[in-house]
Parts: structure tokens; sequence; C-alpha cells
């Protein structure tokens, strides 16, 4: 049942409708118009109001840009619901703004308020610059505060450009399956799925699919099919961790950007293809969302639109794991857990390892073998010492992309899943190398990780649109 304050903005909404047909702009539209508009019908929520002797002045915004739309108005057309946060539809005249901070502005001949919003009780101020905690405790509101609402506009933008980059360079798009009984041996850690009926009568002991199923670690095994037929894959979607890491840069649901290259014989043109995605999408940001990234550049992360200008501007820095572990003995700093070969890169090594290359993206490529899953490709420089895996390092967050080339050889296979008692688990993978086997690998890229870095946002639950079921955020 809606309210009797909502009925009465759903009556406004028809009587607004019932005017004469003006044209009806987006405040994007409105304010980059070139000519002036006799008819024009903008809605949207109030930024601000301000009224003087002789005018009314509106700010609408209706998420389309970070520049509010000024209204003019007689003050004649105030009313009691015109407040910060109500939801409205002006009509009038667009026409040039005598002020030389905007292009537009609308001089209003109607205003009708379609949703009121009761000020004392909405979180947001007007004209406050609320700081990211603050509004993090009211997910079903913050989006229309100015930096999650530039957030999200950059977040559009960024995944309508991957998607552009992989389909520009002759990339299939796939769907990967959320749910899958496959865990991508080693990736994380599992949210398995039952129907809730079935959870409720645990000792039954059936599962809903006959066999466990997970939510999704990653795609990269399903896109190794794919690329088997249609050679450059990509998929870019949800993706689960139940790792119980309460950090600033880990999600229990986050997206990741995989993309699997057939007949690649090396890690380098893995590699390419990681910067290459990162620099493209990152100077599409730049360029198509210049005011939105601004602002965090001016008031969440000082200085990094500078540094990211550089980064655009130089190669990627590589290293091979040995060399990292050899960086690391040398350092006068003591890590909590010691530098040794063989041993896993803590989030420490990582932020040491990109200072010590002078603030830059670094790949450290060649791990040790044991280190890493089983599709990772035996480097044979040694007995099992190395496999073709690299890690993507980027400066305040550490890991931002993973990937390897994969084994190809059905021997090195076999054997590999043997020593581990996971052959009949992967039969399916082994007939990948018999039918066909080219050389191929891939990767994947944490998306949030991604915002996070070129946006210089400190904690990664900023950079999703609801952070309700993110670990700690339990809101
Ligand atoms: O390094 P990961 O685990 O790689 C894979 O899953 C490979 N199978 C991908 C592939 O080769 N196709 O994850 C890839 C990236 C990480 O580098 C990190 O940026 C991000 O996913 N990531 C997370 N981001 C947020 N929260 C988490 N819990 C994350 N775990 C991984
Ligand atoms: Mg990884």
């Amino acid at each position: 049942m809606l309210g009797a304050r909502a009925q009465g903005g759903w009556r406004a909404l028809r009587r607004c409708a019932s005017l004469p047909r003006a044209v009806r702009l987006r405040v994007r539209e409105a304010l980059g118009a070139r000519e002036a508009a006799d008819a024009v019908r903008v809605q949207g929520w109030v930024r601000s109001v301000r009224s003087q002797k002789e005018v009314l002045f509106l700010h609408i915004n209706d998420g389309s840009s970070l520049e509010h739309l000024q209204v003019v108005a007689n003050p004649s057309l105030e009313n009691r619901d015109l407040t910060f946060g109500s939801a409205v539809e002006v009509q009038g005249k667009l026409v040039k703004s005598p002020h030389r901070k905007q292009n537009m502005e609308l001089q209003a001949e109607t205003i009708c308020v379609v949703g009121p919003c009761d000020i004392w009780s909405f979180p947001l101020k007007m004209k406050e610059r609320h700081p990211l905690e603050y509004v993090r405790q009211f997910p079903h509101l913050r989006c229309r505060n100015n930096t999650l609402g530039s957030l999200l506009r950059i977040r559009s933008e960024a995944t309508a450009a991957i998607h552009s980059f992989f389909q520009d360079n002759g990339y299939v798009h796939i769907h990967t399956p959320i749910i899958t009984s496959n865990d991508c041996e080693g990736a994380g850690e599992l949210f398995q799925i039952e129907a809730s009926s079935e959870v409720r009568e645990s000792a039954e002991k059936t599962h809903f699919f006959n066999v466990p199923a997970f939510l999704t670690v990653s795609g990269q095994l399903h896109l190794e099919v794919m690329a088997g037929a249609f050679t450059h894959v990509f998929t870019f979607g949800p993706t689960f961790r139940a790792e119980n890491s309460q950090s600033r840069r880990h999600l229990a649901e986050f997206y990741m950007v995989e993309a699997e290259l057939s007949f690649t014989e090396s890690l380098q043109d893995i590699m390419q293809v990681m910067e290459d995605l990162f620099k493209t999408v990152t100077s599409t940001v730049l360029s198509r969302c210049p005011h939105d990234v601004e602002l965090f550049h001016k008031y969440v992360a000082p200085a990094q639109k500078d540094r990211l200008e550089q980064i655009l501007k130089n190669k990627f820095v590589t290293i091979s794991y040995s060399e990292a572990v050899e960086i690391l003995k040398q350092a006068s700093q003591t890590f909590t857990f010691k530098p040794e070969w063989g041993c896993d890169l803590q989030t420490e090594h990582e932020k040491y390892l990109v200072k010590h290359c002078g603030e830059i993206p670094v790949f450290v490529i060649n791990y040790p073998y044991d280190l890493k899953p089983f599709y990772m490709r035996d480097n044979e420089d040694g007995p099992q010492h190395t496999v073709a895996a690299v890690d993507l390092l980027v400066p305040g967050i550490g890991e931002l992309c993973g990937g390897s080339l994969r084994e190809e050889r059905l021997p090195f296979l076999e054997s590999r899943l043997q020593r581990l008692g996971l052959t009949d688990a992967y039969q399916w993978y082994l007939d990948l190398r018999k039918f066909g086997s080219v050389p191929h690998g891939g990767f994947g890229m944490g998306f949030e990780r991604y915002l996070q870095y070129i946006l210089g946002v400190d904690n990664i639950k900023d950079v999703i649109p609801f952070p309700r079921f993110s670990h700690s955020c339990l809101l």
C-alpha cells in the first residue's frame, strides 16, 4: 500500500504529465545543449534549494551527470514539499546561463513535486560532503550522494569499456555458469548451494543437483572449454569466495574479468593483453567520465591522476618470482612472514615489491610449481621447479590480476592429476588435451580492485553498488 504522501506524489506526476507536451531531456543533455529551447521537461531529485526574495534557485540531478542543472524560478512556485531530496518534474525554457560555470539553465514555468522527502529523517544533508564511511551505513540511499553517483557511473563506463576492448579484439563473450560443480582447484574457498528445504532436512544428505554444487570461484575452466572452439574468449561476471578475510581488498561477491587465448605459447602474450586491457579501459574511463574521475582524484586520492597518467605512458615492469624473493630477502624492512623461495608472496611482500620498483604495476612471473594449481604449465627449468604463472601487482592494492599458460600436454597433465588423486574428477579436462589440444593461457582481473586502484579508494566496499554481503559489512 502506498502511503498518503506517496499517493500524493503519483497524483502530482499524473498532473505533470498532463501539461502540454514538452521535450523531455536528461540533465546531461540539458547541460550540453547548444541552443535554447522553449518547452523542455526535466525530471530528477533536488540537490539544493535557495530561495531569495525575487528568485528561487534549485539544483536538479537525475544521475546522468555529476553536474546538476540549475533551475531558476519565480518564488511563487515554491511550496512546502519542494525540499532537498524531493523528486520533481520541472517544465520551462532552456536558456544560456549568465553564469560562467555552467552552459545552460532552466527557467521554470511549472514545478511539480512528484515525491516529497522528509529532510529531517533523510540521512543525506544538503551541500554536505559525507565521508564514504558515513554513507556506507545507508546502502539503499547512498547512490544519491555525489561520490557514489560518480563511482557507479565510472563502474558502468568501465564495464562497457571492458566489453568493447574484447569485442574489438575479436574475443567471443561467454556466460560461464554461476552455479557449478567445479571448484577451479584451489582458486578460493567455496560457497555451497543447496535448496533451503534440503538445508533444513540436512540429515538426509541429498543434494539438490545430486552432486555438491557451488557458487563459481572462477570461470577459467569453462573458458578453456570455449577457447578450444572460439580461439579467443572472455567472461565478465560475478565470482564468489568464502575466505573469511576482512580486508580492504576482499569481497565475498566480486566481479572478475577473465580471458582465455588459444594458440598462445608465451606468457608475455598473456601479459601484453593484461597491460593493453588495463591501459585501454583506463584511458576510456578517463576520457568518458572526466568530472566523475576528477571528484575522486580531488577529494579521495589527491595525486592519483598524475600517477595514473605516468603509468599509462610507461611499460609495466616484469620480475621473476625468484628475483622477487631475492629483493625481499635483501630488504631492510622486517616482514611478518619471512620471505623464502617456495612460499607464497604475502600482501606485505607485494606492497614492498611495488615500492621497490617505483610504485608502478609489476608483473611477477614463474612461480614455484608446488605453489600453484595443477593446470599451470611446467616451465621444465628443473624437476617440477616453476610454472608459467603471472600475477600483476599494483600500488596500494597488491594483486590485481592472476594468470598462466595452461598445461596443454596430455602426459604432463595426466601425471600431475594422478599424483593429486584428481584423475577421475578431471576426465573431461583431460579430454580437452586429447581432442585438438593447443598451447593456451589466460588470466583474471578483479574488477573492484581495478576500480579501487584507478580511483585511489581505500576500502573495496566503497566501489560496489550494494555492500550488504561483503564479509564484515552486513548492513
Ligand atoms: O588470482 P585469482 O584467484 O585467479 C583465478 O581465479 C584464475 N582462475 C583466473 C584466470 O586465470 N582465469 O583471481 C583473479 C583476481 C585476483 O587477482 C584479484 O584481483 C581478484 O580476482 N580477487 C578478488 N577480488 C575481490 N575479492 C576477493 N575475495 C578476490 N579474490 C580474487
Ligand atoms: Mg591469484
